[in-house]
Parts: C-alpha cells; structure tokens; sequence
C-alpha cells in the first residue's frame, strides 16, 4: 500500500532521517540478520514458536491444530502455506513484502493484551492465559487485501465477541480501538517517525460482536509466525486486508470512532470502513477482480467478500461509497 501524501502534521523530508541513512541503517540489519536467516532457510519461519534460549515459552501449543469449525467452507483452494508465510504486509518491519525474515526479531513471549476503556472489567491478559481461557477452533477463510490480491488460509483462533463478554462494556461503548506495539529497536519500519505510530484499527461495536470476527492466535494449525502478527492478531474476512491489524497489544472500548492508520494516512483510499465491494474502485485501480497469490489465478472480487450473509445487515445502504472505501 502506498500513501499520495504525508499528513499536515508530517516532518519535512529533511528533518526526518534522511532515506540514504534509514536504507543504510536497514542494509545493516538485513546484513547482521541475514547470517541467522540464512542458516535457518525457507519455511522454517512458517509457525515456528519462539526458539531462543532465553525467551519463555508458548505455553499453549498444545491446543493445536484446533478443531475445525465446519460453518465456514471455502470455494477456492487453500493458499500454500509457504506462500502465505513469505508475502506479508507488515511496515512495522519495512514497507515490501518479504518482511517474514525481519519479523523474526519481534519478542512474542512474554506478552500482554490490556483490554481498557469504557468497561466493566478492565483486565491485562498474558497472552497464554487468555488463549487457554478462550474457545479455540479453525476456520477457513477468504482473506482480500485492499491491493486486489487475496488468499484462502486456515485461521485458528477465537469469537472477538467471547472476550468481549468477560470484560463487559458499558452502555456509552460504541468502538472498539486495537493497537500493535511499539518498539523501535525491534521494528525498523517504526524508524520512519512520519508515520503514524502505533499502528491502530477499529471497529464498531456490532462489527466486534460479529460472530465472524475473530482474534487470530495461529494459522495452519500452528501458532501464528511472527510475520502473520503473533501472537495474536485479527481477522475480519468481510474487510479490506489492512483492517486485519496484527501483533496486538491494547484493546480498548470507546465512545468515538478512532481514527486509524491507514485513514490518517490516506482517508480516501484507506477509509474506516473498508468493506470489500467490487462496485466501488479504488481511486487507483479497480477492485472488480482479485490475484490469487501463489497461483496468480484472478477471480471476480464478491461483495463482503463472499461473506453477505452474516454482515449485510450492518450495512442497510449498499450504494453509500463511504462504507466500501
Ligand atoms: N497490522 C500491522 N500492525 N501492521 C501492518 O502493516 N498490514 C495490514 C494487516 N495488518 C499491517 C497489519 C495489511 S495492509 C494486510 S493486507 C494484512 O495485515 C496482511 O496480513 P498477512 O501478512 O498475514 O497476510
């Protein structure tokens, strides 16, 4: 995804680092990691749990694979593994692609979700404990970024709606406002301070409580890789891909709607609401078909992506464009 401008607030390019430094500084990293990537190789990254001596573990890969939820068929085949692993968005680590070796530096044990705001129970979760306590299973969906490309993978993961229950939000809680973390000495695409750190999404509420939003924790039957946003991230298949943020660490319930990442940076292409619509173009390309990564095969794009019946009616005016962008 690409921005045309940089917000007003935006640094001058001269006051920020300089692209030369920022590449430079980048080239170094790829160097120094590289050495350990290399011994590693190909779909190693694919699932693999925190590995470093020093790290605590993933106290919950026992729980998969999880059982399948059979209510969610796909009508295409499953996205390769390997292919789903090694092409990401994730700018937290660079603004390209094949960011999966670059994520590999994110800590993902310890970690905490701190669910806050207008709530009856606010609670910091560990992450294992709140996986333990939340009724895992797999579902296949079709996943569609807002680039017009799209895959079909096997998610394993929770009803966002199930931890919204425990924690009780008040009556004034219309929003839902999701965070990633911020570090960065992990996360080298944070070293680009223009940009509107944290990276945040949100949702309405009734959108939080759809029974096919889910909090991701792993993918294939295996916990997530880092690079698909462990430990835990969300999935909204109905959305545009960037609504999907990952590597979560706060969620909070508010009373307005938050202004996200992608809409700060560009609210006419990368808009709040962000269901998929073949109807509606991008103001750059048209979003009537869509690539299947790893086969390349192009299928006409579905409204809701395919997923009408569970989310139309939350949105009663099919011809508002505000809704689709
Ligand atoms: N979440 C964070 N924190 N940072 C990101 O850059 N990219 C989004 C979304 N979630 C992104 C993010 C975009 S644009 C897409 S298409 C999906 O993640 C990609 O998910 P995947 O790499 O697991 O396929």
């Amino acid at each position: 995804m690409q921005f045309l401008r940089k917000p007003d607030w935006a640094l001058p390019e001269r006051e920020a680092t300089p692209e030369s430094i920022f590449l430079d500084r980048r080239r170094f990293l790829m160097g120094a990691l590289g050495v350990v990537a290399g011994g590693i190789g190909g779909t190693a990254f694919a699932g693999a749990a925190e590995k470093t001596s020093e790290a605590p573990l993933d106290r919950t890969l026992d729980l998969y694979p999880a059982k399948r939820n059979p209510e969610f068929t796909l009508d295409r085949p499953l996205t390769k593994e390997s292919v789903a692993a090694t092409y990401n968005n994730f700018y937290e680590f660079g603004p390209v692609k094949t960011i999966y070796w670059l994520a590999q530096r994110l800590k993902t044990r310890p970690w905490q979700v701190r669910v806050e705001g207008l709530v009856r129970k606010p609670r910091v979760f560990d992450i294992d404990d709140l996986i333990r306590s939340m009724p895992l299973e797999e579902r296949l969906y079709r996943f569609r970024c807002v680039e017009a490309w799209a895959m079909a993978v096997p998610w394993t993961g929770f009803p966002l709606s199930a931890l919204i229950k425990v924690v009780e939000p008040k009556s004034e809680a219309r929003f839902v406002k999701l965070t990633t973390f911020l570090d960065r000495t992990v996360a080298i695409g944070q070293l680009r301070f223009w940009l509107p750190w944290p990276y945040t999404e949100g949702l309405t509420m009734e959108e939080a409580m759809n029974e096919l939003t889910l909090l991701a924790t792993g993918i294939y039957g295996k916990p997530l890789p880092k690079q698909h946003g462990a430990p835990v991230r969300l999935v909204v298949p109905w959305k545009y891909g960037f609504k999907n943020i990952k590597s979560i660490v706060s969620i909070e319930f508010v009373k307005d709607r938050p202004k996200t990442f992608w809409e700060i940076l560009g609210p006419d292409e990368y808009g709040f609401w962000a269901n998929v619509n073949p109807e509606f173009a991008h103001p750059r390309w048209s979003q009537a078909s869509e690539r299947m990564i790893g086969t390349e095969e192009r299928r006409p794009t579905q409204i809701f992506n395919g997923y009408g019946k569970w989310v139309a009616s939350l949105y009663p005016n099919l011809k508002n464009r505000k809704f689709f962008v």
